[in-house]
């Protein structure tokens, strides 16, 4: 238990070798510095599991540094400044900043944004909002080019991404919205939020079931997973197609790299645009997001759901759940 000056905090205690197991994860208490000027002690109220975090616990080079065994993991949050040396983050103010998968953090003012959590609530600043929000809005519109009757395919449909792409996608005008999730429930869940067909990849054959909901195929594929997802969409998508490759979440716990997809080629032939992206690239326009989104997600046009679970310990669990699809939506822990 944390006191004023000590923070629970989950550190990275072995690297995995596929799937992450408990093991690979400690909890601990360490002693809070005192702050200096321009500082600010933060008690987080809730923290993001997000499936990069599996890519940053190997020890290999990527776009973000990996976690360090025996040092605490990272990833966003919101919480309230409860002391502060900061004339811009007075006590009792709002924040999102970088500093999760703790209760409390002491952080330099400048790394953290003071946010309204009055209109919205705070998990909104890690899903809709957030960059699972700006990952989903960039990607579809930017990324993929996304124009007014395109049929769009997202896969990872019901997570914080894909739920978000394919809404997205639907009010800005799509032709066709078809999302693909693991299970009979999660399809049903794409349908009520408006999704004109919705795949249950576990049931097989995801190519036969890509052709039935799309019969006048696909212009843009939003890719969260990779593999078998890819190589079906190559084979749906219209000449002059475009693939916004988000995430690759098949293969985050593989061992070995898969060979899909296999009909690669037909890029060629189809004259496909597939185009990586990264929340980053987008940050910049964050403004024109909110400006777009927001309004969507006051008037309830634009459905946003949270898997929530509760205590920074178990946090971990929530990443090892979020990994197996234990998730609708945006996958938090309220600490
Ligand atoms: N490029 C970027 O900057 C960026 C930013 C954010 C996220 N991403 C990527 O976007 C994707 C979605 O992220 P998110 O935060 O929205 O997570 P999420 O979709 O809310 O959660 C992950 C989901 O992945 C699905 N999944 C797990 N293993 C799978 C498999 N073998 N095949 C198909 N689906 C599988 C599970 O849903 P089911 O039950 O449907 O299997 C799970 O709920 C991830 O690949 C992530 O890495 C990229």
């Amino acid at each position: 238990m944390s006191t004023d000056r000590t923070s629970t905090r989950i550190v990275l205690a072995s690297r995995p070798t596929g799937a992450p197991t408990a093991e690979n994860f400690r909890t601990e208490t360490a002693e809070l510095p005192s702050l200096e000027d321009g500082q600010v002690l933060v008690r987080n109220s809730v923290v993001s599991v997000d499936p990069y975090m599996r890519g940053r616990m190997d020890d290999r080079p990527s776009y973000i540094p990996p976690f360090q065994v025996d040092e605490p993991l990272t990833g966003h949050a919101v919480g309230e400044v409860v002391e502060s040396r900061s004339d811009a983050l007075p006590v009792g103010t709002q924040v999102t900043h970088f500093a999760g998968w703790r209760d409390l953090a002491v952080l330099n003012a400048a790394d953290a944004r003071a946010v309204d959590t009055t209109s919205v609530p705070d998990a909104a600043y890690l899903g809709v909002l957030g960059m699972p929000g700006l990952t989903a809005w960039g990607g579809l519109t930017r990324t993929a080019e996304f124009r007014e009757g395109d049929a769009v395919f997202v896969s990872g449909a019901a997570g914080a991404v894909g739920s978000m792409v394919g809404q997205l996608a639907r009010l800005m005008g799509a032709s066709r919205v078809i999302g693909s999730a693991g299970g009979p429930e999660k399809a049903a869940h794409l349908r009520e939020l408006g999704f004109d067909a919705a795949i249950d990849y576990r049931a097989g054959d995801l190519p036969g079931q890509l052709a039935e909901a799309a019969p006048d195929g696909i212009d843009v594929y939003f890719d969260n997973v990779g593999g078998d997802h890819l190589e079906a969409a190559i084979g749906a998508l219209n000449p002059h197609g475009r693939v916004a490759m988000c995430g690759a979440i098949a293969q985050y716990n593989a061992t070995e790299p898969p060979a899909a997809p296999r009909n690669l080629a037909w890029v060629i032939g189809k004259r496909l645009t597939l185009r990586g992206l990264l929340a980053a690239d987008f940050e910049a326009e964050k403004d024109a997001f909110v400006a777009q989104v927001a309004p969507w997600v006051a008037d309830g046009s634009l459905r946003w759901e949270v898997t929530e679970r509760h205590g920074i310990e178990n946090a971990p669990q929530a990443f090892m759940d979020l990994l197996a699809g234990a998730n609708t939506g945006k996958m938090v822990v309220r600490v």
